[in-house]
C-alpha cells in the first residue's frame, strides 16, 4: 500500500493560548465582516478583545458583529467604510474611540481579487485592486496610527504569497500585495521607536473563503487537496492562530516580518491554473475561471 502523507491537525487558538490574553484591548479590522478577517477577529475576541469590523456592506457587518458577539461574549461594533475613502475610515475610527476609548490592534485585511490575465485586466480593474489593497492599507494606517501609538499596539497586514514568484492571472494582486509588504516594513521601522509593531501574514490557499472561491479553478483540481507539505489545505483557524501569536507579547521582538501561513506551499510554487496552457491557450482554461479573459 502507498504510504499516506501526514496531515497536520487544525487546532483552535484557545487550546494553545490563554483566553484572557487581550482583556481590555481593542481590535480594528478592515474586511472583518467575512472570510479570513472575520475569523481573525473572532479569535481576538475569544481571547478577550472587543472589536470594530469595517467593510462596505452594512447589513453583512451587522450580521457578522451579532454572530461574533454571541460566539465570544465580547462587544463588536460594525462600522461601514470603504478603505478607498479616507474620510469614511476616519469616521469608523472615531466611532471606535467613542465606543471603546482605544485601538490597540489593527488588521488591514480588506482586499479584492479575481483571476484574469494582463489582457483581461482593464486599467480601471488594476487601479481598483491597487486602491483597495495598497492604498486602502495606507489609508487604514493613517487613520489609526495615533491611537495605536498611544496604546503601544501592533498591526497585522493580510497579504499573499503569490507575488514571490510570477503567478499568472494575478498581476493586479501581485503588485498590490508587494506594496502592502513594503508598507508594513516601513511602518515597523518608523513606528518601532514609538512602541508599535507591524507584521504581515501571508495566507496560502485557505478552504471555504471567498478568496478561495474566486481563485480556485471551477474545474476541480486534485492539487488543491493533495499537494501540501503539511497534508491539507489551509483552514481559517491556521490564520487565527498566527494572528493571536503575532499580537501577543510572545511576539514582542518580532516586527517588520512577513509570515507565510501556507503549509509550505510557497516552496512548491503553486499555480492556480495549468501552466503553461493558461498562458499559451487561454481559451482552453476559460471554463475554469469565474472572471473574464
Ligand atoms: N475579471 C476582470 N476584470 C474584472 C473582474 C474579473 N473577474 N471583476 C471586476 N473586474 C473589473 C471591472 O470590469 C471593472 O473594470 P472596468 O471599469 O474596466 O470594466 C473593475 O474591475 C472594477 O470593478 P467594479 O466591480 O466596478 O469594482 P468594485 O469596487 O465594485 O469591486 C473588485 C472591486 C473588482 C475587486 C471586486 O472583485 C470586489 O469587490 N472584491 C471584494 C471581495 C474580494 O475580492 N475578496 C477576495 C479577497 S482575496
Amino acid at each position: 500500500m502507498a504510504p499516506q502523507a501526514y496531515v497536520q491537525p487544525i487546532v483552535a487558538s484557545t487550546s494553545v493560548f490563554k483566553t484572557d490574553l487581550f482583556n481590555g484591548k481593542v481590535l480594528f479590522c478592515t474586511g472583518g465582516g467575512s472570510g479570513i478577517c472575520k475569523g481573525m477577529t473572532e479569535a481576538m475576541m475569544r481571547h478577550g478583545a472587543n472589536a470594530t469590523i469595517v467593510g462596505r456592506k452594512l447589513d453583512r457587518l451587522q450580521q457578522s458583529a451579532k454572530e461574533l458577539s454571541a460566539k465570544t461574549g465580547r462587544e463588536c461594533l460594525p462600522a461601514q467604510a470603504d478603505v478607498r475613502n479616507p474620510a469614511s475610515l476616519k469616521e469608523a475610527v472615531a466611532k471606535t474611540i467613542e465606543k471603546f476609548g482605544r485601538i490597540d490592534f489593527v488588521i488591514c485585511g480588506a482586499a479584492g481579487n479575481f483571476l484574469a490575465p494582463i489582457s483581461g485586466v482593464s486599467e480601471n480593474a488594476f487601479k481598483t485592486v491597487m486602491e483597495i489593497d495598497t492604498i486602502g492599507t495606507y489609508n487604514t494606517i493613517k487613520a489609526t496610527i495615533a491611537h495605536v501609538r498611544a496604546a503601544k499596539g501592533a498591526y497585522i497586514h493580510v497579504s499573499a504569497t503569490l507575488h514571490y514568484s510570477g503567478t499568472p492571472y494575478q498581476v493586479h494582486v501581485s503588485a498590490a500585495k508587494a506594496g502592502v509588504d513594503a508598507l508594513s516594513a516601513v511602518l515597523a521601522v518608523e513606528e518601532g521607536p514609538h512602541g508599535v509593531r507591524s507584521n504581515v501574514i501571508a495566507p496560502g490557499p485557505i478552504a471555504g473563503t471567498e478568496g478561495m472561491d474566486r481563485l480556485s479553478p471551477k474545474t476541480h483540481d486534485e492539487r488543491f487537496n493533495s499537494a501540501y507539505p503539511v497534508g491539507r489545505m489551509g483552514d481559517v483557524k491556521d490564520i487565527e492562530n498566527a494572528t493571536v501569536f503575532l499580537f501577543s507579547d510572545a511576539a514582542a521582538y518580532i516586527t517588520g516580518q512577513v509570515l507565510p501561513v501556507d503549509g509550505g506551499t510557497e516552496h512548491l510554487r503553486h499555480q492556480f491554473l495549468p501552466y503553461p496552457q493558461a498562458v499559451l491557450e487561454p481559451e482552453k482554461v476559460k471554463h475554469m475561471i469565474k472572471g473574464k479573459l
